[in-house]
């Protein structure tokens, strides 16, 4: 059954060659920790990603419970936690992956760093990776206002007391953040609007083309 779908497939849109460009594509010796222990430096990149697919995948599930208003927000997420099978381990991956996927980021951003992997011809995929680690931040900062606890309001506020101190640019900032006059429900609204759409659906394109200019460009090193 499988076979013939994947022969229906491959007659039609020539799909062996797609997948075998990635199964037939050598892992280069000096990356191989296999080869140099050492090399293990390599899979920060890899494990940021694994940590990202695992943040969107509990996210979805979080998002069939969570309702993003001030009245019931906390509601939905204590209700989530507590009454709804397997939403404390879901709602737990999320909460830790969140903090797991920095810790990963910056361990990847000092690999790329003292490798020099950010030299000629990999300057374009560091200023994308810049804008990648900015969506990263953005998303942990709209995340946590979400559960509207006591924690979520106050660190929010001080956060986007943050941004208004940037010169310039900082009242436009944080009236763009906090949507109306105080932190309260436009804030609420416009955080999980920038928490489940807008960023992560940047982040999956900017993630398209740091992978493509990878492949393209092959891995940097060895040193
Ligand atoms: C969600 C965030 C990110 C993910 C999932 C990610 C993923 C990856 C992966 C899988 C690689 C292949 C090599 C490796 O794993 O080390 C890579 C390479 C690279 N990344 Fe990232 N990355 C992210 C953010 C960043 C950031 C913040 C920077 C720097 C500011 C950056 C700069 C680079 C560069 C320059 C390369 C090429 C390195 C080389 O050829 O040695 N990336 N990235």
């Amino acid at each position: 059954m499988l076979k013939s779908m994947y022969e229906w497939l491959d007659k039609r849109i020539d799909i062996t060659p797609m997948w075998r460009d990635v199964a037939d594509h050598e892992v280069p010796e000096h990356v191989n920790p296999a080869h140099h222990f050492s090399a293990f430096i390599y899979c920060f990149g890899g494990l940021t990603f694994f940590i990202v697919v695992i943040q969107i995948l509990s996210g979805m599930f979080l998002t069939m419970y969570y309702v993003p208003d001030i009245e019931n927000a906390w509601k939905s997420v204590h209700y989530l936690q507590n009454e709804i099978a397997f939403g404390q381990i879901v709602r737990g991956m999320h909460h830790w992956g969140a903090s797991v996927s920095i810790v990963m980021l910056f361990l990847h951003t000092l690999r790329v760093f003292f490798t020099g992997s950010y030299k000629h011809p990999r300057e374009f995929n560091w200023v994308i990776g810049m804008l990648l680690f900015f969506v990263m931040l953005g998303l942990g900062f709209t995340g946590y206002l979400l559960p509207w606890d006591n924690k979520a309001y106050f660190a929010t506020k001080v956060g986007i007391e943050i941004a208004a101190s940037v010169p310039i640019i900082g009242d436009a900032a944080a009236s763009f953040l906090q949507g109306g006059e105080v932190v309260g429900a436009q804030t609420l609204a416009r955080f999980f609007a920038l928490h489940v759409f807008f960023l992560p659906g940047i982040l999956l394109a900017l993630l398209g083309a740091h992978f493509f200019l990878i492949r393209k460009q092959g891995i940097s090193g060895p040193l």
